[in-house]
């Protein structure tokens, strides 16, 4: 059994390292946050929730953030926040509005995958892990993304076909989607396009403005129990699904497009 930590000397302490300092090394944050992590009960050492105090040997024990061993990529960390309205996804803001970055841990450093706009609510994928973010954000690996827009008026089945089928915007015309009527007045569709404010120009153009707008998934994630302005990290299987989802389609070596 082992957690793939690198660098790591399991002998420089005969009853191991401290696992914050470990959790630090791999690049989950400070060791005070890492304590937390540890004291909110989501760190696991060979199956088993970690109390704070707790020392392991990285080379043979199996240490699990939120499902997911530390040693898979270390350094990387991959967070799925749950963004409120009113945020903006931006590392800072010269307007001083609170940003995505303020809600996620400091360390390591992390960036948001494609943006949502200030009034879009839910899934956003924030990481340092700059090969994958690129390769989620571009349009070409049709990584799709799922959204739930609350609409003025009641769209027709027309309306929906026209939704599914493209719709003329000043920047072309948009690639086939999914429309649903899931609700009064409540649209669920499906894109994998990245163009600026696309869900809501979409439904304006075929006259049912947008009221509120959430995103529901991002390719394989979903997680309809994190609260808004909460987020987690993704857990092992995540990760796999989404790899396998970017390396389903396209090459990705292109610059990616701001994902709206
Ligand atoms: N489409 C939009 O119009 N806004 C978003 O924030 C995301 C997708």
């Amino acid at each position: 059994m082992t957690d793939g930590v690198e660098g790591a000397d399991p002998d420089s302490h005969p009853d191991g390292e401290r696992l914050q300092k470990v959790l630090a090394r791999v690049g989950l944050g400070s060791r005070r946050i890492c304590e937390d992590l540890i004291a909110e009960e989501r760190v696991r050492v060979n199956g088993e929730i970690a109390e704070l105090g707790r020392r392991v040997h990285p080379g043979t024990d199996l240490v699990e953030v939120d499902g997911a061993p530390i040693g898979i990529r270390p350094g990387l960390v991959h967070y799925l926040l749950n963004k409120p309205s009113g945020v903006v996804t931006t590392a800072s803001d010269p307007q001083g509005r609170p940003t995505v970055i303020e809600l996620v841990p400091a360390e390591p450093r992390v960036f948001p995958v494609g943006r949502l706009d200030l009034d879009t609510e839910g899934l956003l994928l924030l990481t340092n892990d700059g090969e994958l973010a690129n390769r989620v954000a571009h349009p070409s690996h049709g990584v799709d993304k799922e959204y739930l827009a609350e609409v003025e008026g009641e769209p027709s089945r027309a309306t929906l076909r026209r939704l599914r089928e493209g719709i003329d915007l000043d920047d072309g015309r948009t690639a086939p989607a999914q429309a649903n009527l899931v609700g009064p007045g409540l649209v669920r569709l499906t894109i994998h396009e990245g163009r600026n404010r696309q869900v809501r120009r979409m439904l304006d153009a075929v006259g049912h403005p947008v009221v509120r707008l959430i995103r529901t998934r991002i390719g394989p994630l979903a997680d309809r129990r994190l609260a808004p302005g909460s987020w987690r990290a993704l857990t092992q299987d995540e990760l796999r699904a989404l790899e396998a989802a970017v390396a389903a389609s396209g090459s990705g070596t292109g610059p990616p497009k701001a994902d709206r």
